[in-house]
């Protein structure tokens, strides 16, 4: 065989190679990992000297369809760990007929105090994606024409549960004789958001331990969030990233935060306060772009305990460090 000829051998067999090892990746992103679902488990020390923990389970991106029978079966498995308190960060729905399915497989959940709030894919039906347009940063929000979700009534199955509903609201529970104080925000990923209708500084004769909570972490809100003296900040939307880089992690946020927080416990530092920060990885995928790779779909029980003796609230060492 000519020079020319090997060359071409190898050039060939390179191609199928990668080309193998592409299908590969897109097979296991697609039909195992995106079901491959995992409890996250984090402790975050936020609350007063002497207060017993809380079980705060955080879910978030549910994005589901009547079809997503893996997933419905999991969520409604995560009663058995007899949370405290459920945080639904939004983006429940990627079906128009989804809303009972959301409502069943969260079940004996909704039996707990629980708090959420609203994102674009409770308002509005996913639109058709490249799977890996995810990479090429923040997905365009504002379509006019994208079919609208029957959010409403998802709404008030969660409210008749009891579930606050916190856009641009506060609110307050007593769980185990600790006074938790929340705000919220509506969608900042739509522009929606509207932080100024719950700003103000933590009232800590009201309120022991004070959680903020909204659906796309952008640096807007929870820059408020922080600089108000919440002690907590609770997000979803990242979807961690969806498609990572084994060993390097995500490569886009969906969003103006830095893909080192992209997920899991962080610390976020504004107006000389710092609030811890969960972001959820969040447990689906948009249907037009199933797929997640190192980056596998998770609910996180958060499990408040005591701040370290002599620390006040907020007052903690700033840094960006990722926890969990
Ligand atoms: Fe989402």
């Amino acid at each position: 065989m000519s020079a020319t000829g090997r060359t071409l051998r190898a050039l060939t067999t390179g191609l199928l190679g990668s080309g193998a090892v592409g299908l590969g990746c897109l097979a296991y992103a697609g039909f195992y990992e995106r079901n491959a679902f995992r409890l996250r488990r984090v402790e975050v020390p936020v609350l007063p000297a002497g207060a017993r923990s809380l079980r705060v389970l955080h879910i978030s991106d549910l994005h589901l369809s009547p079809a997503d029978l893996k997933r419905q079966r999991w969520v409604s498995e995560l009663s058995g760990l007899e949370p405290d308190l459920v945080i639904n960060t939004g983006d429940n729905l990627a079906h128009r007929d989804a809303v009972p399915y959301v409502l069943r497989c969260l079940g004996r959940l909704m039996e707990v105090p629980g708090v959420y709030v609203w994102g674009s894919n409770d308002y509005y039906a996913p639109t058709f994606k490249n799977p890996l347009g995810y990479l090429a940063g923040p997905s365009q929000a504002k379509n006019p024409r994208r079919t609208k979700l029957p959010w409403e009534q998802l709404g008030r199955g969660l409210d008749e549960a009891g579930w606050l509903n916190l856009t641009h609201t506060r609110s307050a529970l007593e769980i185990n004789g600790i006074r938790i104080g929340f705000r919220g925000t509506d969608d900042a990923h739509l522009g929606l958001d509207r932080y100024e209708r719950v700003a103000g500084h933590v009232d800590r004769t009201e309120v022991d331990v004070a959680i903020a909570v909204t659906h796309a972490p952008y640096l807007r809100v929870i820059d408020a969030m922080a600089a108000d003296g919440n002690d907590l900040i609770v997000a979803g939307h990242t979807h961690g990233g969806q498609v990572c880089v084994p060993g390097y992690g995500a490569l886009v946020s969906n969003c103006d935060l830095d893909t080192r927080r992209v997920k899991g416990l962080s610390q976020h530092r504004a107006g000389g306060r710092t609030a811890w920060m969960h972001v959820s990885a969040g447990l689906g995928t948009s249907p037009t772009a199933p797929v997640r790779f190192a980056c596998p779909p998770e609910a996180t029980l958060l499990t408040l305990t005591e701040r370290p003796q002599g620390q006040g609230a907020t007052d903690r060492s700033a840094g960006p460090a990722q926890m969990g």
